[in-house]
């Protein structure tokens, strides 16, 4: 943030757009598409993953033709339901797969929910609440096989795990650098599947997504034929400057470290918890789990507070209590002095 208050202090002499700033936003989404498992070029910077999904979303006519159906989980970030919420208004019909017990969803009643009616398949990789993992290559086959396209919500896995945009051939991936990714706010991102991106136009748009953007030319839109079609308009370049360490940091550090430490980090955790006869509102299975453990406790804000008062950082989200995230940079001692910190406050 220091680089960028002297890059700010000195832009009338040196001019930063000209010098640096104008390519930092693809700089920060080929770092990404490196996380995410993706080729360079596939992931454009967005002000924000709600931001991400709404583009996508602004992409296809749900009121031509049968194929209007988007499929989702009971277990996805509100902004997921919102927007396609909104889109009924544009002619979708959305199906959102349940939960019989608010941490799981079966993979089952995913693939069974996809059909040839189905455009889009858009659910959390991880899930928010309870650090639920979905099977991606069930559901892309299938989604695939029906052509609908699938979108995962990757902002709970992105950093803490090995993801595999390419491999897997997943048609978007929207997420933000907060959280595992260890940026600063108001950065979001939308990775597209190279082969796809040149047949999308997304109603929400701008000048920067012009192929010839500085020309300032009337309508009609002529869309870049890279990924930068899907932006919008000025980059946040503040929000930029403070995403750009973390993602060096994670990707020095490995994603496959990082899972690895954190693979052995929550399953101590979670025997933990079950010989203390806590209530775990995630996955036992670490195969479906992302890299967070849930755990009930009665009045969650409470707790977060007295933890933090014991310099114990954690979160709780409503009606599954805290949401507890070692990440690399953490050692076995403190995940295990946080545990018996908690036993000794429960
Ligand atoms: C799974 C998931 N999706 C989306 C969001 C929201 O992202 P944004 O605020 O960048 O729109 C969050 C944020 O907490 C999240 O956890």
């Amino acid at each position: 943030m220091l680089a960028y208050y002297e890059a700010w202090e000195q832009h009338t002499s040196e001019d930063a757009w000209a010098s640096s700033w104008w390519e930092m936003s693809s700089a920060a989404g080929d770092h990404l598409a490196r996380i995410l498992g993706g080729q360079p070029g596939s992931v454009q910077i967005q002000p924000n993953a709600s931001i991400g999904l709404s583009s996508v979303a602004s992409c296809f006519d749900f009121s031509s033709g049968s194929r209007n159906k988007i499929v989702t989980t009971a277990l996805d970030f509100p902004s997921m339901q919102y927007i396609w919420d909104a889109q009924q208004r544009a002619g979708a019909a959305i199906e959102i797969v349940h939960s019989d017990d608010g941490i799981t969803v079966a993979t089952e009643e995913i693939v069974d929910a996809i059909d040839e009616t189905t455009c889009v398949v858009a659910l959390s990789h991880v899930s928010f609440r309870s650090s639920f993992r979905v099977d991606v290559e069930a559901i892309v086959e299938r989604a695939h096989r029906y052509d609908a396209l699938v979108l995962l919500d990757v902002y709970q896995s992105a950093g803490a795990m090995e993801l595999k945009a390419r491999e897997w051939e997943v048609d978007f991936l929207i997420g933000g650098t907060i959280k595992w990714l260890c940026g600063g706010p108001a950065c979001g991102y939308l990775y597209v599947r190279p082969e796809l991106q040149g047949s999308l136009e997304p109603r929400l748009t701008g000048w920067v997504a012009h192929a010839a953007p500085f020309d300032f030319a009337g309508p009609p839109m002529h869309y870049d034929r890279s990924v930068r079609r899907f932006a919008q308009g000025t980059p946040s370049i503040p929000a930029l400057y403070s995403v750009l360490p973390g993602l060096k940091i994670i990707e020095e550090v490995g994603v496959h470290t990082v899972r690895e430490e954190s693979e052995r980090r929550t399953e101590w955790m979670i025997d933990f918890a079950l010989e203390q006869g806590w209530k775990l509102n995630s996955p036992r299975d670490i195969d479906q789990r992302g890299g967070s453990v849930m755990i009930y406790v009665d009045d969650g804000p409470a707790m977060v507070q007295r933890l933090a008062e014991r310099k114990v950082f954690v979160d709780c989200r409503p009606g599954v209590g805290l949401r507890m995230s070692p990440h690399f940079f953490n050692t076995d001692e403190e995940v295990k002095e946080a545990m018996e910190i908690l036993a000794e406050l429960i």
